[in-house]
């Protein structure tokens, strides 16, 4: 049997293999379990202030069965773990700082292969990150969605139920009694949020990569197979140590071809943009933004799932799941089917008869749910280095308009103005809402998807225009324009927009155009001060050091990948 890794800690006979022993012997442990057998790592962003993954300790166990029966040696250990809901300001300032705990957690400790728990959005993305920087024999496994939620016989999805009700809350047609009293029917059982927003799209991005056992995107968290999934998992990273079957053979261009694609058709988020691309920079796979328009933009939606459609998660997963989207995908000819896949398989072999149980769900190639809905990048001189959005999210009547500018500096000035009902708006303004992205919030935070003044919604409007150089949750619709590159603080053009200038969004062409003349946008630059640096701590090194959207949001100096080699013992 090859040496494996863990046996630079485990195999020695000298003090220092007595030292990394003994105290691993303090848990019970026989002295068997150090005779070389495969170590898997279960890195596990399990806490009860993430409530999408509370019940990971639980989902560890099943893996655990698996690792144990495939003849290898399961430990646990935590790395942050970062909660959507509760994390302030906005559990993306943390993702790059989760991916260092990841990596160094890794690479520190006597482990030969890894099994990702991974559930809440940020909970994906900075464990790839980590993972892909040490570059071990790695299997992702998703916490699963939550069930549907339900209120007063009507399916309740998660976030985009909550900001359907804000607004009928704001145009007088929901009571307060009756906006909290769907609280409960919405989040009823362990899981993620149950709409396609970030969480599900990135659990199907982990299974279109090729980084999980297939089925891995939508079994609900509570079903037993969710379990089953589990400890498969447990017995296969065992073997992909044995094969040395490492992220970097897996995570090729292809794969994130593949995962594009794979966006695309199921109407995924707009945050996956950032993700795969800061997930590439780490494995030193070449992605830029104009790839997600180039592969996805001209694709189909064939998943009617909210935002973009009516169901919900559960429903894709009776359907058939992802492997149902990308059996359609390669029947379409637009899949790499020869991309391996963490089981040793090739993603072809694992979906080509994959089955579809509700074609309301799931839809056919040639009769999609909505044409042309990947996601769209915008260049122009309001976003020079590119901005996005998400047409299948959005009011078709508004993908080509001309609106005047009601601009909003910071988020609490628009908090502060936007339900004053002399606010000079109307339904042909462009709302643009600055210094929200990576610097400037800091952390670009979801808040993108700007509510509608009141006044506007009284009048039976259910959209307009907005733009920012902020992100939007997943679970959120409308015609809203996201990571305007550069963004505000860091001088992009964004800054310099001032209300009533003319703003031309034109998706078809991919346009985004400020129509003020280059001088006067110089002299306004000329005028233009950056925000003050934070003082001190994670932020300052996060200001200091963080790319832009159109780049992942990855910090600059944590692109790339170092492998698992460590030189020196600790004692
Ligand atoms: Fe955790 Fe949506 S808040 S997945």
């Amino acid at each position: 049997m090859k040496k494996l890794r863990s046996q630079a800690w485990f195999g020695r006979k000298d003090r220092d293999g007595f030292l990394y022993r003994s105290w691993m012997k303090n848990q019970g442990w026989p002295h068997d379990l150090f005779d070389g057998r495969p170590v898997i790592g279960i890195c596990n962003t399990w806490s009860e202030l993430t409530p999408c993954n509370a019940h990971f300790r639980e989902l560890a166990e099943f893996v655990k069965r698996g690792v144990w029966e495939a003849g290898g040696f399961p430990l646990e250990f935590p790395v942050m773990s970062l909660g959507e809901t509760q994390l302030r300001p906005t559990a993306m300032l943390f993702r790059n700082l989760a991916s260092m705990d990841v990596e160094e957690s890794i690479r520190g400790n006597p482990i030969d292969g890894v099994v990702l728990l991974m559930g809440c959005d940020k909970t994906t993305p900075s464990l790839l990150m980590g993972a892909a920087s040490c570059d071990l024999p790695t299997i992702g496994l998703s916490g699963g969605p939550m069930l549907s939620g339900k209120f007063r016989g009507h399916d309740l999805g998660s976030g985009t139920g909550l900001w359907q009700m804000t607004d009928q809350v704001r145009r007088g047609e929901v009571t307060s009694d009756e906006f909290f009293a769907a609280e409960s029917c919405m989040h009823r059982s362990k899981g993620h949020c149950m709409t396609m927003g970030t969480a599900s799209t990135m659990a199907s991005m982990v299974e279109a990569l090729g980084m999980s056992l297939p089925g891995n995107a939508a079994i609900p968290a509570v079903d037993a197979r969710r379990n089953t999934l589990a400890q498969m998992t447990g017995r296969r990273i065992v073997q992909m140590v044995h094969d040395d079957l490492r992220m970097s053979r897996i995570l090729t261009r292809e794969a994130f071809e593949n995962a594009i694609r794979a966006n695309a058709a199921i109407g995924g988020s707009t945050n996956a943009v950032i993700h795969l691309i800061a997930i590439a920079g780490r494995i030193g796979v070449p992605l830029c933004l104009d790839d997600f328009d180039r592969l996805g933009s001209a694709l189909p939606c064939l998943l009617n799932i909210q935002p973009s459609g009516t169901h919900l998660m559960e429903d894709f997963f009776y359907a058939g799941g992802l492997p149902g989207i990308l059996r359609e995908l390669g029947e379409a000819g637009v899949l790499n089917r020869d991309a391996l896949t963490a089981n040793g398989k090739s993603i072809w072999d694992n979906v080509a008869s994959a089955p579809c149980w509700n074609r309301d769900v799931i839809h056919a190639f040639k009769e999609p749910f909505k044409a042309d809905a990947g996601i769209a990048v915008l260049h122009g001189n309001l976003a020079p280095d590119g901005a996005v959005i998400k047409p299948s999210a959005a009011s078709p009547r508004l993908l080509q308009h001309r609106g005047r500018a009601v601009v909003f500096e910071t988020i609490e000035e628009y908090h502060a103005r936007i339900d004053d009902e002399t606010l000079d708006v109307d339904e042909n303004c462009v709302l643009v809402l600055k210094n929200c992205g990576p610097r400037g919030y800091p952390g670009m935070a979801e808040v993108g998807n700007m509510m509608l003044p009141p006044k506007v919604l009284r009048r039976g409007v259910t959209d307009m225009v907005r733009i920012s150089d902020a992100r939007m949750s997943g679970t959120a619709y409308g015609t809203v324009v996201l990571h305007a590159c550069p963004e505000a603080a860091a001088g992009g053009p964004i800054a310099l927009v001032q209300p009533g200038d003319m703003i031309t969004l034109d998706v078809p062409q991919r346009g985004l155009r400020l129509e003020v003349d280059d001088a006067t946008l110089a002299a306004r630059r000329a005028k233009w001060t950056p925000p003050p640096p934070p003082p001190r701590g994670w932020v300052k090194l996060y200001v200091e050091h963080v790319q832009q959207a159109d780049k992942g949001a990855d910090l600059d100096f944590l692109v790339g990948h170092s492998g698992a080699p460590v030189a020196r013992d600790s004692h």
